[in-house]
This record gives structure tokens, sequence and C-alpha cells, in this order.
């Protein structure tokens, strides 16, 4: 029960994060043994509760691997739809992750030929497999071979004739122990015939089988989970996306209380549910109303938040919003009368916020700037006095705008002058995904120890109390110089 929100809501009175703690209640829970599943929709569950959130610095396709990798999911953002298509086929590929179909080069080019092609790869790797007029494999190019080539070199003079090469039907496991026995970094597959048949590469294998694959958040098939926002009236994107087996659409604007949304969540509904098997979210909401309109029109899940998060400006570009306890707390209420789910999007700092936004019924919570600072995140690193940093703006930002026609649509803008609602900064580096989650969920599961719940769903009963500003002083260290960093506390 979270009377403190139902009746700060009768007296018109929206609460955040700080105005509430939850009230510590009888436990013989032991935070490690908390169970931390929940769902995303009725049909999709995580083994932790959290996503990263659709935007360009936060989540590419490295992101979401890592999120999925770790029981969460990511949701990429609205990049172009080749980008995008490409993406989710990368994170669906990543646990079987043999290339289908290396990159090659013929043994009778030259060096200039492959710079030439490796460039049209934006220089993402920098070996190939060299075949002969039948496509027969007869040797390697690496980097370094070719770094010491001269350019009108011929590829048969300096390429690595022996390499190691196994059958196309090699398990990502035989590929692992192969290439560790033989301690190469590729392992080339070839046919019956000695054609060229795909490829595995060492690191990609290695994080596969030497991660706990319990962890992992995976779909029916065995296959990494990961989500896609496709903004509003895209169904092409949404057919696309769905063939490559994306597992959730999110149709997520700024407003999703919206005419377009609505219609773009009927839609989707209409064409592809039951076509393809995914989850469908929608967003953003603050309201019931809101809420009740979304789960009406067919999603599976709503986000809610509008304007909490951290480099948000729409609470005081546009004067609207809801203050974010409250928007979860009115939320869930709609959520519950269709038994639907909810994600608490922005604002979390700390472990604390995400405690207390599942005790007000959410069950699971979307982060931006938490993520943004990991190694995974696609934003520029920069160092600043020394300490280094990621990149890190509002979708709803100048520069966001200026970069993607999507954040135009998602904050209902045209090109030429633009009114931004974010701003653009940088986070400190925070290191991978795995560190910055490993932190997150001790918090999580010690805020279920104080008030005694065993799984998510205890925790979505817990009991607030509503804190005056001496209560807030209070919560955070006083009257002492803090002299060494802590770890979860900024
Ligand atoms: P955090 O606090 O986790 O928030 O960094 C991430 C969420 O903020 C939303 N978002 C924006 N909201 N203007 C806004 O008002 C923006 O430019 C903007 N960009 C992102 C979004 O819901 C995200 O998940």
């Amino acid at each position: 029960m979270v009377d403190v929100l139902e009746k700060a809501g009768e007296e018109g009175l929206a609460l955040t994060f700080d105005d509430v703690l939850l009230v510590p209640a009888y436990s013989d829970v032991v935070p490690a043994n908390v169970d931390l599943n929940t769902n995303l929709t009725s049909d999709i569950s995580l083994k932790i509760p959290l996503i990263s959130a659709d935007m360009d610095t936060v989540s590419g396709a490295d992101m979401a691997r890592a999120m999925a990798l770790q029981g969460g999911i990511g949701f990429l953002w609205k990049s172009s739809l080749e980008e995008q298509v490409f993406a989710v086929e990368d994170v669906k590929n990543t646990l079987n992750r043999k290339i289908d179909k290396p990159i090659s080069v013929g043994s009778n080019k030259t060096k200039r030929d492959v710079l030439k092609i490796l460039e049209r790869y934006q220089n993402r790797f920098s070996s190939l497999v060299v075949v002969d007029e039948d496509r027969r494999v007869v040797g390697l190019v690496t980097g370094d071979k070719t770094r010491f080539a001269k350019d009108e070199s011929l590829v048969r003079d300096f390429m690595v004739e022996d390499v190691i090469v196994s059958g196309e039907d090699t398990s990502v496991l035989g590929a692992y122990n192969l290439m560790k026995k033989s301690m190469v970094p590729k392992l080339i597959l070839t046919d019956s015939e000695g054609r060229l048949a795909g490829m595995y590469c060492f690191g990609d294998v290695k994080s596969i089988i030497e991660g706990d694959r319990n962890l992992y958040n995976v779909d029916a098939r065995g296959q990494l989970r990961v989500g896609a926002n496709i903004g509003v009236n895209d169904l092409e994107r949404a057919e696309r996306l769905l063939r490559k087996g994306c597992d959730v659409l999110l149709i997520g604007t700024a407003h999703g209380y919206s005419k377009n949304v609505i219609e773009t969540v009927k839609a989707v509904r209409d064409n592809f549910k039951g076509k393809y098997d995914f989850g469908l979210v929608a967003g953003n909401v603050a309201t019931y109303e809101g809420a009740r309109a979304l789960f009406e029109a067919g999603a599976d899940a709503v986000k809610v938040g509008i304007g909490p998060g951290s480099i948000c400006t729409t609470r005081v570009v546009a004067g609207a919003g809801v203050p974010q306890m409250t928007a979860i707390y009115e939320v869930v209420r709609a959520a519950k009368e269709f038994g639907r789910y909810v994600i608490a999007d922005g604002g979390i700092r700390y472990s604390g916020d995400i405690v207390k936004a599942m005790g007000a019924g959410a069950s699971c919570v979307m982060m931006g700037s938490v993520f943004a600072g990991a190694e995974e995140a696609p934003g520029e690193s920069m160092k600043v006095g020394g300490q280094k940093f990621k990149s890190y703006r509002g979708m709803g930002s100048q520069g966001a705008m200026k970069d993607n026609l999507s954040s135009l649509e998602r904050y209902s803008q045209k090109t030429g002058k633009m009114v931004p609602e974010g701003v653009e900064g940088m986070v400190p580096y925070k290191g991978k995904v795995c560190e910055i989650i490993f932190q997150y969920l001790g918090g999580l599961r010690s805020g279920m120890g104080y008030v005694g719940a065993k799984n998510i769903l205890e925790l979505q009963k817990a009991k607030f109390n509503r804190v005056t500003n001496a209560g807030q002083v209070e919560a955070r260290p006083h009257d002492v110089e803090i002299i060494k960093k802590s770890s979860n506390y900024k």
C-alpha cells in the first residue's frame, strides 16, 4: 500500500523520490538471496529489473548486448532504419556469434584493395579471410601483416597461410576450445569443399562461454533479448525489426497521451500481434488517464516519466510534467486494472531511487545517465581535468534534434529553429555495464532487505513515509568532510 502517495494525490500534491522514504519493516530476508526476476510484459520476463534508455548516447548494439548479458534489456534508440535493423541483428546473433558471411578478399588483390574494403566497414575490424577464385580459403590477412606490406603488394605475398580452419557446423563451445588450444584469435569455418562458410572471433566466443549463462536474458530460441524505439507511424520499421527477431517495440515520444502514439499502438497491435511474437511498450505518460488510453489501445506495458530525467528541461520549458513518484503511482493504478506492467523512466540517481520506484509498483526501471558513462555506451569519451567522461545528451537537446530526425519527431518539432527540451552534457566514465549494475543491484537488494521483500511482487507492496526538508538533509551524509570517494555516492 502506498497510502502516502494516494493521500498526496487527493490533495493535488505530487511527490518525487526525495520526498518519500520506504518504511523499514520486519524482515527475515537476506539481501543476497532476494529474487530480482520481474516482468516487462506478461510474456517477457527480465532477470534484473533494469533497462538502458533509448537514447543516442546510451543504447546502441553494444549496450543492448551488455544489458541482456546481465539479465536486463536495452532499448535501441531510433537511429536510421538500416542501422537499427543491423543493431537488432547484431544483438540477436550474440550467442551464436558465428559470423555467417565473413568479409573476404581475393588472394590476387593488393594491400590497397584490402584497405579499401576495411574502410568500407569503417575499420571496425582488421582481418580479412583470403579466398581463391572458387572461394576456397587460402589464408588470412591480419592488421599487422597489412601494416608492414607495401601498397602494391599482392595479398598472397603477405597473408598468413598457416590458418586454423574447422567445419561449418562447429559449435560456439567447440570453437572456444579449439581457439584456446591453438591460441588463435580467429577460427575460419569451411564447407566440405574448403569454401568459406563462417568465422568465429575469440573475444566474442570467450564472453559467451566464460559468462554466467544463467544470467542472460534470452528469448525462447536462446537468443539475447532486445527492444527498440520505433517512434510513431512507422509500420515499415516495425516489421523490419520484428522480422529480425526484435523482442519489444517501443512506441515512445515525449508525450505518449497523444493521438499519434495511441493510433500507432493500435496499428502495430492490429498489424503484427499474432504474426510476430513481441512485446508492445508505449510512452511516456505521467497520469492515470494517459496510461489507461495506452493500455486500451493495446500496450503491454507503459513507460512513465514526463520531465524527471537528468538531461530534461521539459518541466521548465513547457511548465508541464509530474514529479516521478506520483507519476509512477498513478500509472500503476491504471496498470493494475488491466493486469499489465509499468516501466519507471528517468530521474534515477541512486540505487535507493530504484527501490522507491518499484516500491510504488513499477516492475522495472529505465536509466539514461546511469548507463551513459559505461564503456559500452556510444557517447564520445573525453578527458577533463585528468578525469575521464562520456558525453550524454537529451534526445530533445539542440544537438540531438539537429543530428537525428527521430529526435525532432519525438519532441514534435520541425527542422530549422528548434525549442530544445533537453541539455547536452557529460557524465563520469564508470567502467563496464556489469560493474555499474553490480552497485545498483546491491542497493536494490539491500532496500528489499529493509522492507522485508523476498521478491519484486512483495517490494511492490511497500509502505512510504513523506519526508520533510529536515528529513532530506538528515538522509545525506552531514557534518563530515568526505575525504574518500564512494563507489555508490556522489
Ligand atoms: P535519466 O535521468 O535516467 O533520464 O538520465 C533518462 C530519460 O529521460 C528522458 N529524456 C528526455 N526528457 N528531454 C526530456 O524532457 C530530453 O531531451 C530527453 N531525453 C531523454 C527519456 O525518457 C529517458 O529515458
